[in-house]
């Protein structure tokens, strides 16, 4: 019998949400509990396409909205092949982002929606996407943002809208994978909300893989 699939799980966040932190310790206690598991995050810098994303991140090569924006899309795409191979051999995959948060950065921009879906047409789907949310308050009261291009308040408050609509899209083309969480609370109890999300996804008969926006 063949084994089956691992799951596909996305971590979407603002920044100062906690996000990494939150990914870090779900993959310690995912393989703690005898599970394989990769952690990708994106974009992912160590590729020749990345590079040139996180030249533009630290502010120092400037790309049109759309070339980057595709830059970001095809660092996905370059990277999808590994995540297919490895769910179908049983692995859980989690991505620290993914292409909603490709969607809302680029959006918040001015870039069209409809634009902004497209290249990802047709990635694999995850089984679960997990956004942490933080409110203006908390963020306000947590670390500095850091030096890249998008840590700016202004920059976050109009992100933030956007992965609402990204929300409302997914609901409307996937159902209900889109898992909201407000990361305000301390590590461990946004901790145990994760897990709860997670597990209920893992335990869960998940379908063969989709397709995103198909
Ligand atoms: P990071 O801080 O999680 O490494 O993400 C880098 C920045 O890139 C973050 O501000 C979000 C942004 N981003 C996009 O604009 N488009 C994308 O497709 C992705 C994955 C991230």
């Amino acid at each position: 019998m063949m084994a089956p699939r691992g799951a596909f799980i996305v971590f979407e966040g603002l920044d100062r949400s906690g996000k990494t932190t939150q990914v870090q310790r779900l993959v310690q206690r995912l393989e703690a509990d005898g599970r394989a598991v990769r952690l990708q995050k994106f974009p992912d810098r160590t590729t020749s396409i990345g590079r040139m994303i996180d030249s533009y991140l630290q502010t120092k090569s400037d790309l049109d909205d759309r070339a980057i924006h595709l830059l970001f899309s095809a660092n996905r795409w370059e990277c999808a092949n590994a995540i297919e191979r490895d769910l179908a051999q049983g692995v859980t995959v989690i991505a620290d982002r993914y292409g909603f948060s490709g969607i809302a950065f680029s959006a918040a921009k001015g870039l069209p929606f409809s634009f902004c879906l497209q290249p990802d047409t047709g990635l694999p789907l995850p089984d679960s996407v997990i956004y942490l949310t933080v409110n203006p308050e908390v963020a306000a009261s947590r670390a500095a943002y850091g030096l890249e291009r998008y840590e700016t308040k202004d920059i976050q408050t109009r992100v933030r809208e956007r992965f609402d609509e990204v929300a409302n899209e997914v609901q409307r083309r996937h159902g209900n994978i889109w898992h909201t969480i407000d990361a305000s609370g301390s590590v461990d109890d946004v901790q145990e909300k994760v897990w709860a999300a997670v597990t209920s996804t893992l335990n869960a008969d998940f379908p063969s893989m989709g397709r995103l926006w198909m």
